[in-house]
């Protein structure tokens, strides 16, 4: 129950600190008002509407029961007395009958027709009507006497105070001009957090995103200062590994050469024939794999984003594939032009088929472009930003669900010969371009590597 109700209001409230905290000054807020309403309606309003009516009843009781004693001709001067004594207007229609029709309420929130009627009613005791609709500024009275129809025209002012509206327009005013200064000053904290919450997303995608201002409440300052202390930490340490990984690699180059070159001169016979050349083989393959390190120790930050044929450059890297061997066929659209930086898609996407060309025999390489945000939506339907998204399929043995994430991890190979950085680098390059991979299983029964880019 207590599970359900929290499910209920998690879903009525808004998600968003702005929302939040808007609401959680505007509710109080709008109880307090509502509750000052109600006390005002309830109370101040309908004793005072009340005591109005009973006055201007009262008067027109008196009128009627004096023009009724009164002859016809000695009606004047009572209607002089009237206007200035009492501020009612008098007139009689001698003969007429009065059409009792019931009128819509013209007054919108406030009770003063219906409590001038019960007035009347009580006082007068004879059939009238109230018109409320006829002069802006007064009401009409009218009395069915025996011998006539009697007008009484009272001004509003009797009946009506202008603090009925001002109250309301008061608190409406208020609750706008307060959850509008809310709306303002929460605007900007919420700005100055989405800033922090957005570097920490880029940093964490491995994009530099230099010291961010420390802005807005003072906490929130001190979780950008920590921020921007702890991204310098991370840099210098990244910096210092990565330097070291470099440097040693760099070293191991030059007598790995000399031992490559010394094992060629060595005389060789039919005694050592074999071991030098799986000797020779061990260094090459020591050679590829300082190799390697030394380029994911340099990074490919350094080359820039630049217009390309993203097609062009997937088949240029199957080709590749095919030359060493593998049997590979490519769906693509005819050309997919989009900023990319070339020299590094390249190196990843020849990593993603490396693998595929060692784990399998059959590599299916596609290209398409998907909408961004639904997972694979009808294309075409939303003109949203779109992924263009390179799919490459083996029909190897696949890594296992469980093992998948792990797979991108820097020096973590399945194989004894390889360097477990294939996948670390080509993940590294997919982020730097601000897209993802995926790793699933293929419809050919492998790997599937789904690399996306965004247009
Ligand atoms: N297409 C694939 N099919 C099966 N396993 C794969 C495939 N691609 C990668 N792997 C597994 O993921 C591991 C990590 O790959 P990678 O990062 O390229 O390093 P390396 O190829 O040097 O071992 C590989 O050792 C292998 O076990
Ligand atoms: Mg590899």
């Amino acid at each position: 129950m207590r599970k359900r109700l929290g499910r209920l209001t998690r879903g009525l409230l808004p998600r968003g600190l702005l929302g939040r905290s808007v609401l959680i000054i505007l509710v109080p807020i709008l109880v307090l008002q509502a509750v000052a309403l109600q006390l005002f309606y309830g109370g101040h309003l309908d004793v005072i509407s009340r005591r109005l009516a009973g006055g201007v009843a009262g008067d027109v009781a008196m009128l009627v029961e004096l023009v009724r004693r009164e002859d016809p001709e000695n009606r004047a001067w009572l209607f002089r007395e009237a206007v200035w004594r009492l501020d009612l207007a008098l007139a009689f229609e001698s003969g007429a009958r009065l059409e009792l029709v019931t009128r819509p309420a013209s007054l919108p929130l406030l009770p003063l027709e219906e409590d001038l009627n019960k007035a009347l009613w009580e006082r007068v005791r004879l059939p009238f009507d109230t018109d409320w609709q006829s002069d802006p500024r007064s009401v009409i009275i009218r009395v069915q006497l025996p011998d006539g129809v009697l007008h009484v025209e009272a001004p509003r002012k009797r009946l009506f105070t202008a603090t009925l509206y001002l109250f309301v327009i008061w608190l409406v005013g208020s609750a706008l001009l307060l959850s509008g200064i809310a709306i303002l000053f929460m605007k900007n904290q919420v700005r100055a957090i989405r800033r922090l919450a957005d570097a920490a997303e880029a940093f964490g995608l491995g994009r530099d995103v230099g010291t961010i201002k420390p802005e807005g409440a003072s906490e929130v300052r001190q979780a950008a200062a920590a921020f921007n202390r702890m991204q310098e930490r991370i840099r210098r340490f990244v910096g210092q590994r990565t330097e070291m990984l470099a440097g040693i690699s760099h070293d191991l180059r030059t007598p790995l050469t000399r031992m490559r070159l010394a094992l060629a001169m060595l005389p060789r016979n039919a005694e050592t024939e074999e071991d030098l050349v799986a000797l020779t083989q061990d260094v090459e393959e020591m050679e590829r794999m300082t190799a390697a390190y030394l380029a994911f120790a340099r990074g490919e930050g350094v080359e820039q984003a630049r217009p390309a044929d993203l097609v062009e450059l997937v088949q240029d890297v199957a080709a590749n594939a095919r030359r060493a061997g593998a049997q590979v066929e490519v769906a693509a659209p005819p050309g997919l032009p989009m900023s990319l930086r070339p020299d590094a898609l390249r190196r990843c996407l020849g990593n993603l088929l490396d693998n595929a060309r060692r784990h399998a025999s059959r590599i299916a390489v596609g290209v398409r472009t998907v909408p961004r945000g639904g997972h694979g939506g009808p294309a075409g339907e939303s003109p949203g930003p779109l992924w263009a998204e390179v799919t490459v399929d083996d029909n190897g043995p696949g890594i296992p669900a469980g093992q998948r994430e792990g797979a991108f991890r820097p020096f973590h190979s399945g194989s004894p010969s390889g360097t477990g950085l294939g996948l670390a680098i080509a993940q590294d390059i997919v982020r730097a371009h601000g897209g993802e991979i995926l790793l699933e299983e293929s419809p050919l029964g492998g790997l599937r590597a789904r690399v996306r880019l965004p247009v």
